[in-house]
Protein backbone atom coordinates (compact mmCIF):
# COMPACT_ATOMS: atom_id res chain seq x y z
CA UNK A 1 0.00 0.00 0.00
CA UNK A 2 1.70 3.67 -1.19
CA UNK A 3 1.60 6.49 1.53
CA UNK A 4 -0.86 8.06 -0.45
CA UNK A 5 -3.52 5.03 -0.31
CA UNK A 6 -2.54 4.59 3.68
CA UNK A 7 -3.44 8.40 4.25
CA UNK A 8 -6.36 7.87 2.31
CA UNK A 9 -7.82 5.16 4.11
CA UNK A 10 -7.45 7.18 7.22
CA UNK A 11 -8.75 9.84 6.28
CA UNK A 12 -11.98 7.95 5.10
CA UNK A 13 -12.23 6.35 8.42
CA UNK A 14 -12.04 9.53 10.41
CA UNK A 15 -14.10 11.20 8.10
CA UNK A 16 -16.67 8.06 9.18
CA UNK A 17 -15.98 8.75 13.23
CA UNK A 18 -15.76 12.30 13.70
CA UNK A 19 -19.09 12.76 14.36
CA UNK A 20 -19.21 9.73 16.43
CA UNK A 21 -18.87 10.40 20.74
CA UNK A 22 -16.08 9.00 21.84
CA UNK A 23 -14.96 7.91 18.61
CA UNK A 24 -10.86 7.39 19.20
CA UNK A 25 -10.46 3.76 20.19
CA UNK A 26 -12.93 2.64 17.56
CA UNK A 27 -11.20 4.66 15.29
CA UNK A 28 -7.86 3.26 15.91
CA UNK A 29 -9.43 -0.32 16.08
CA UNK A 30 -10.88 0.66 12.10
CA UNK A 31 -7.51 1.94 11.07
CA UNK A 32 -5.86 -1.50 12.58
CA UNK A 33 -7.97 -3.51 11.33
CA UNK A 34 -7.55 -1.49 7.45
CA UNK A 35 -3.97 -1.51 7.87
CA UNK A 36 -2.74 -4.04 10.45
CA UNK A 37 -1.13 -0.86 12.05
CA UNK A 38 -1.61 2.74 13.21
CA UNK A 39 1.35 4.63 11.06
CA UNK A 40 2.54 7.43 12.75
CA UNK A 41 1.87 9.43 9.79
CA UNK A 42 -1.68 8.86 11.16
CA UNK A 43 -1.77 10.69 14.24
CA UNK A 44 -1.78 13.92 12.99
CA UNK A 45 -4.95 13.66 10.82
CA UNK A 46 -6.56 11.17 13.72
CA UNK A 47 -5.64 14.60 15.81
CA UNK A 48 -7.19 17.04 13.99
CA UNK A 49 -10.12 14.99 13.10
CA UNK A 50 -11.47 14.73 16.44
CA UNK A 51 -10.17 17.77 17.52
CA UNK A 52 -7.69 16.08 19.97
CA UNK A 53 -4.32 17.12 20.75
CA UNK A 54 -1.10 14.88 19.11
CA UNK A 55 0.04 13.97 22.54
CA UNK A 56 -3.57 12.58 23.36
CA UNK A 57 -3.74 10.39 20.13
CA UNK A 58 -0.10 9.28 20.52
CA UNK A 59 -0.74 8.44 24.21
CA UNK A 60 -3.72 5.87 23.65
CA UNK A 61 -1.75 4.40 20.80
CA UNK A 62 1.37 3.32 22.72
CA UNK A 63 -0.99 3.17 26.15
CA UNK A 64 -2.72 0.06 24.76
CA UNK A 65 -0.99 -3.16 23.68
CA UNK A 66 -3.23 -3.79 20.91
CA UNK A 67 -2.60 -1.23 18.95
CA UNK A 68 0.85 -1.79 16.58
CA UNK A 69 3.06 1.05 14.96
CA UNK A 70 4.80 -0.58 12.56
CA UNK A 71 3.20 -3.20 9.93
CA UNK A 72 3.00 -6.76 11.21
CA UNK A 73 5.20 -10.02 10.14
CA UNK A 74 3.48 -12.39 7.42
CA UNK A 75 2.27 -14.15 10.41
CA UNK A 76 1.73 -12.73 13.88
CA UNK A 77 2.03 -14.97 17.24
CA UNK A 78 0.14 -13.73 20.34
CA UNK A 79 0.96 -14.93 23.45
CA UNK A 80 -1.65 -14.70 26.29
CA UNK A 81 0.23 -12.68 29.62
CA UNK A 82 -2.62 -12.38 31.66
CA UNK A 83 -3.29 -13.58 35.44
CA UNK A 84 -4.55 -17.28 34.09
CA UNK A 85 -1.68 -18.37 31.62
CA UNK A 86 0.60 -16.85 33.90
CA UNK A 87 -0.56 -19.04 36.32
CA UNK A 88 -0.48 -21.73 33.94
CA UNK A 89 3.28 -21.11 32.69
CA UNK A 90 2.46 -18.28 30.01
CA UNK A 91 6.59 -16.73 31.04
CA UNK A 92 8.09 -19.90 30.09
CA UNK A 93 6.03 -20.06 26.79
CA UNK A 94 6.77 -16.67 25.92
CA UNK A 95 10.24 -17.27 26.67
CA UNK A 96 10.42 -20.26 24.73
CA UNK A 97 8.60 -18.48 21.57
CA UNK A 98 11.27 -15.20 22.13
CA UNK A 99 14.28 -17.66 21.88
CA UNK A 100 12.93 -20.02 19.37
CA UNK A 101 11.84 -16.74 17.19
CA UNK A 102 15.01 -15.40 18.04
CA UNK A 103 13.62 -11.82 19.25
CA UNK A 104 14.51 -11.65 23.50
CA UNK A 105 11.74 -8.57 23.78
CA UNK A 106 9.78 -10.26 20.83
CA UNK A 107 8.70 -7.64 17.96
CA UNK A 108 8.86 -8.51 14.03
CA UNK A 109 11.97 -10.68 12.77
CA UNK A 110 13.92 -8.60 10.26
CA UNK A 111 12.61 -11.76 7.56
CA UNK A 112 9.18 -10.38 8.10
CA UNK A 113 8.21 -13.91 8.54
CA UNK A 114 6.59 -13.41 12.06
CA UNK A 115 5.98 -11.05 14.36
CA UNK A 116 5.77 -11.90 18.15
CA UNK A 117 3.09 -9.75 20.85
CA UNK A 118 1.88 -10.05 24.36
CA UNK A 119 -1.83 -10.26 24.26
CA UNK A 120 -3.65 -9.74 27.63
CA UNK A 121 -6.61 -12.87 27.32
CA UNK A 122 -7.94 -14.33 24.68
CA UNK A 123 -11.55 -15.57 26.46
CA UNK A 124 -9.31 -19.32 26.80
CA UNK A 125 -8.74 -18.90 30.62
CA UNK A 126 -9.72 -21.98 31.52
CA UNK A 127 -7.74 -23.80 28.72
CA UNK A 128 -4.64 -21.83 29.57
CA UNK A 129 -1.96 -21.08 28.82
CA UNK A 130 -3.42 -19.36 25.43
CA UNK A 131 -1.95 -18.20 22.40
CA UNK A 132 -3.39 -17.03 19.07
CA UNK A 133 -2.05 -17.48 15.68
CA UNK A 134 -3.47 -14.84 12.63
CA UNK A 135 -5.98 -14.55 15.12
CA UNK A 136 -6.97 -18.54 15.44
CA UNK A 137 -6.51 -18.83 19.15
CA UNK A 138 -5.15 -21.85 20.22
CA UNK A 139 -5.55 -23.54 24.00
CA UNK A 140 -3.52 -25.70 26.94
CA UNK A 141 -0.63 -24.76 24.27
CA UNK A 142 2.68 -26.05 25.73
CA UNK A 143 6.42 -25.21 23.84
CA UNK A 144 6.50 -28.46 21.45
CA UNK A 145 3.40 -27.83 20.44
CA UNK A 146 4.23 -24.20 19.78
CA UNK A 147 7.27 -25.64 17.67
CA UNK A 148 5.28 -27.43 15.59
CA UNK A 149 2.67 -24.33 14.88
CA UNK A 150 5.63 -22.05 13.83
CA UNK A 151 6.91 -24.69 11.93
CA UNK A 152 3.72 -24.85 10.05
CA UNK A 153 4.04 -21.37 9.00
CA UNK A 154 7.52 -21.95 8.01
CA UNK A 155 8.85 -19.46 10.86
S1 LIG B 1 -5.71 -15.21 30.79
FE1 LIG B 1 -4.96 -16.12 28.98
S2 LIG B 1 -6.76 -16.59 27.92
FE2 LIG B 1 -7.48 -15.51 29.63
Amino acid sequence: MTDETTMATVHRLVAAHAQQPGALLPLLHAVQEALEHVPDAAVPAIAEGLNLSRAEVHGVITYYHHFRRTPPGRHVLQVCRAESCQAMGADALWAHACSRLGMPEGGTRADGAVTLEPVYCLGLCAMSPAVALDEAPRARMSAPRLDALLHEVGA
